[in-house]
């Protein structure tokens, strides 16, 4: 049997169209901001996405590009400017920075009022005391689709794949929340098939292209894929495919449910992205 598709490109136009009708009945809109530092062609892509989703339900953005070569002296000033600027609602600095900048201290810099991602220490903190200003946008994700389709996370065993600071961990946290067990696992766990096999909930977040196969899978389980593997492909315009973690036509054959890749949690991020914005800013204007 074939497994039913979640479409994160559906589900994440209904969130969007929800969010527009609540944008267009203020009168000052929400803003957000996304810093770009250097020209790594996916973070391009991606920053664009963002952009280009604040456009479409009438929320306001600002994009700042700054070389690869920017001191992190520099990067900091201006995390500190918007911090102060009481026009800016989210600031959001696209990850992976420069090497030689400390995406620590960018991160812990930014006003953890403002913090869209919910990567600063302390949001990550509220996080797992259970009461975080925003969830971080791709887990929310995660959740929101699963949610949207009657999924049962209470009592069910979640598998996380992948432990990033991004994705794995604090995806991890929000299961819980959703009284799921969770395991999390990554490329170093012993019988990392058989770890999987025992998941009624597989996440995969491990940026490996289709490192999860068919016979991971518990039949019934449900498969959400967050990879983004690009796979190089010289038939094709681009010269590359997008591939998941997950082998996407062996999973579904065995799947209850499965994301696709693309066209799965990718627009979910941005969804959850345009509603933490909003959610900042209705926090922000009610101090
Ligand atoms: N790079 C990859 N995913 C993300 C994300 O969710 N937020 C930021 N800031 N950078 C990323």
């Amino acid at each position: 049997m074939s497994a039913l598709i979640l479409d994160g490109t559906k589900t994440a136009c209904q969130i969007r169209a929800e969010l527009q009708a609540e944008v267009s009945s203020m009168q000052i809109k929400p803003k957000l901001v996304v810093v770009l530092v250097g020209d790594d062609p996916a973070s391009k892509v991606y920053v664009g996405m963002k952009e280009k989703g604040c456009r479409e339900i009438g929320m306001l953005s600002e994009k700042h590009v700054l070389p690869g070569n920017t001191p992190e002296a520099a990067l900091l000033a201006l995390i500190d400017r918007l911090n102060a600027d009481p026009s800016v609602d989210g600031i959001l600095c696209q990850l992976p920075l420069p090497k030689h900048i400390s995406e620590h201290n960018v991160l812990e810099r930014i006003a953890i009022q403002k913090d869209v991602d919910c990567f600063h220490p302390m949001n990550v903190g509220y996080l797992a005391t259970g009461n975080p200003f925003v969830k971080p946008c791709t887990p929310a994700g995660v959740i929101e689709i699963m949610k949207r389709h009657s999924i049962t996370m209470k009592g069910a065993h979640a598998v996380v794949v992948g432990r990033s600071n991004i994705v794995g961990k604090p995806l991890a946290q929000l299961l819980l929340a959703e009284h799921a067990t969770v395991t999390i696992c990554h490329s170093r766990t012993n019988d990392l098939p058989a770890v999987c096999r025992s998941a009624d909930i597989l996440c995969a977040a491990i940026g490996k292209p289709e490192i999860i196969k068919g016979d991971w899978i518990k039949k019934g389980a449900v498969v959400i894929d967050v990879g983004v593997n690009r796979v190089d492909d010289a038939s094709l315009p681009k010269g590359y495919k997008l591939v998941g973690d997950v082998a996407y036509n062996e999973a579904s054959q065995v799947a209850s449910y499965i994301t696709p890749v693309p066209g799965g949690i990718g627009p979910m991020t941005i969804a959850m992205l345009l509603s933490n914005t909003l959610e900042l800013h209705k926090k922000r204007i009610s101090l």
